[in-house]
């Protein structure tokens, strides 16, 4: 049977009809706003309108970046997107003739289930996803099964404060982790260094097109692969704050495994490496407990399409 997966973005919506082996036989995506939600309801009731000419669809799965309710119809809040107790099922479902399962589900959870069930993570029981994108995701697996909580929101990882009085978050409060381990904290730290470290930001601003606004992610990060100093050094720091952050969670979890997701794994070791040396250095027992794994998420940016695709087939 063919599901939809839709995986929601700050920016823009990709969509795949996903087979039961997890495979994606066919995708689309559409530029959203994330200050205007009823542009993502219609972007979404367009692209199943898109796929579902081709293909019989059973359900839709939808991956949201925010706190997803328990039954699973709509989010209850969003720190990026301009989510309150917003009824995300029931607004697609009016803009969509045919009748057909809709089932919300939290990116993270999204992303780390395809791990789970065909990605990197498919021969443990027990895992943590962190997905390291605009914002920072978790998705948790204990004992074979994905763990929501009493309310659905369960997994919020990004939230736990790491640095009491630190800097401001979408979410209300102050010192989250994902404000220094996601793509926007890179971005952020990149930009101030462009003011304060010119002598050394040359190339950064040189992909950006010389404009210190215009720097993103994926300019630190190709920066960083040709070998630029600051730019390594960037990559390095949120390695550093995504390890101290992985060996606290581990004293609450202890997974097998750590599978770092989201766009800004596409740095690979150049994060992968700081965050594992961080991880071992804060790690408590060292020396006398068996040790998770950190490896990159092996499904790229299909994961989230692909296991909101699968939850909603459950
Ligand atoms: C949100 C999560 C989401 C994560 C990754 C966080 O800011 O609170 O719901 O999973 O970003 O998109
Ligand atoms: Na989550
Ligand atoms: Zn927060």
């Amino acid at each position: 049977m063919h599901a939809i997966g839709v995986d929601i973005g700050g920016t823009k919506i990709a969509a795949g009809v996903v087979d039961d082996e997890g495979t994606i036989v066919a995708q689309t995506r559409r530029d959203t706003a994330p200050d205007d939600a009823a542009s993502i309801d219609r972007a979404i009731a367009d692209v199943y309108a898109e796929l579902s000419a081709s293909y019989q669809i059973s359900a839709i799965g939808l991956a949201a970046a925010g706190f997803v309710a328990a039954d699973r119809s709509g989010v209850l809040f969003a720190p990026n997107i301009a989510w309150r107790d917003y009824p995300l099922r029931d607004n697609v479902a009016a803009l969509i003739e045919d009748k057909v399962t809709i089932v919300v589900e939290n990116d993270a959870n999204a992303a780390g289930w395809a791990e789970f069930r065909f990605g990197a993570a498919q021969d443990v029981d027990d895992m943590l996803t962190l997905t390291v994108g605009t914002g920072l995701g978790g998705a948790i697996v204990s004992n074979g099964e994905l763990v929501r909580g009493a309310w659905g929101v369960a997994s919020e990882i990004g939230h736990m404060r790491v640095v009491p009085g630190g800097h401001y978050c979408g979410c209300g409060h102050e010192g989250c982790w994902e404000q220094y381990t996601s793509g926007r904290a890179l971005v952020r730290d990149a930009q101030a260094a462009a003011h304060t470290q010119k002598d050394r930001a040359g190339r950064i601003l040189e992909l950006a097109g010389g404009s210190v606004d215009a720097i993103t992610g994926p300019h630190v990060t190709q920066a960083a692969g040709e070998g630029d100093p600051l730019a390594v050094e960037l990559l390095s720091e949120l390695g550093r704050w995504l390890g101290e952050g992985a060996a606290s969670a581990t004293a609450l979890l202890d997974p097998a495994l750590i599978v770092v997701g989201g766009g800004v794994a596409a740095a690979g070791d150049l994060l992968l490496a700081p965050a594992r040396k961080a991880f071992s250095d804060q790690l408590s027992g060292r020396g006398h407990r068996p040790e998770a794994t950190f490896v990159v998420a092996a499904m790229g940016n299909d994961a989230g399409m692909v296991g909101a695709a699968d939850l909603a087939r459950l």
